[in-house]
């Protein structure tokens, strides 16, 4: 029972970083900028941390899909890589290119998809 609880607790730490993410990406588009800010290094870091901890079979009964839990990993690496680049660039003041920032969105949305329906 208790177990079950923090799980939950957990989860929603998981959404939470997940639209800290999303939701800073979409304030970007909304002021047709393609930059990438700092909000969006910590959503990635908090649905990150807590997806890690949800991917442990703790507070649930049945199996975990792991298949999908790795395939999730691998899409975060990969925003991560994305948002370290494009920083990177930021900050020397070089050329982001907008595909990029596309990407992590894109991305990001995917990896929602792939927890609500695989
Ligand atoms: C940007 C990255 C991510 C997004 C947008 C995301 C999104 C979501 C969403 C919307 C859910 C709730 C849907 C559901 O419960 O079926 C969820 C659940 C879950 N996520 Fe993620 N996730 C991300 C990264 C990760 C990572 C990196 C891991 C593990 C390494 C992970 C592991 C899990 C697990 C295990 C659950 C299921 C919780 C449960 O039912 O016990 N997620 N994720």
């Amino acid at each position: 029972m208790l177990m079950e609880i923090l799980r939950s607790i957990v989860i929603v730490i998981h959404l939470v970083g997940f639209a800290t993410l999303f939701g800073s990406w979409l304030v970007e588009v909304a002021n047709r900028r393609t930059h990438v800010t700092r909000l969006m290094h910590w959503g990635l870091a908090i649905a990150g941390l807590a997806g890690l901890a949800l991917a442990a079979p703790w507070g649930v009964d049945g199996d975990l899909n792991y298949a999908k839990i790795g395939v999730k990993l691998v899409v975060l690496l990969v925003i991560g890589a994305l948002l370290g680049i494009l920083s990177a660039r930021q900050k020397r003041g070089a050329q982001t290119p907008p595909a990029l920032f596309w990407l992590v969105g894109i991305l990001t949305l995917a990896n929602a998809t792939i927890a609500v329906i695989w």
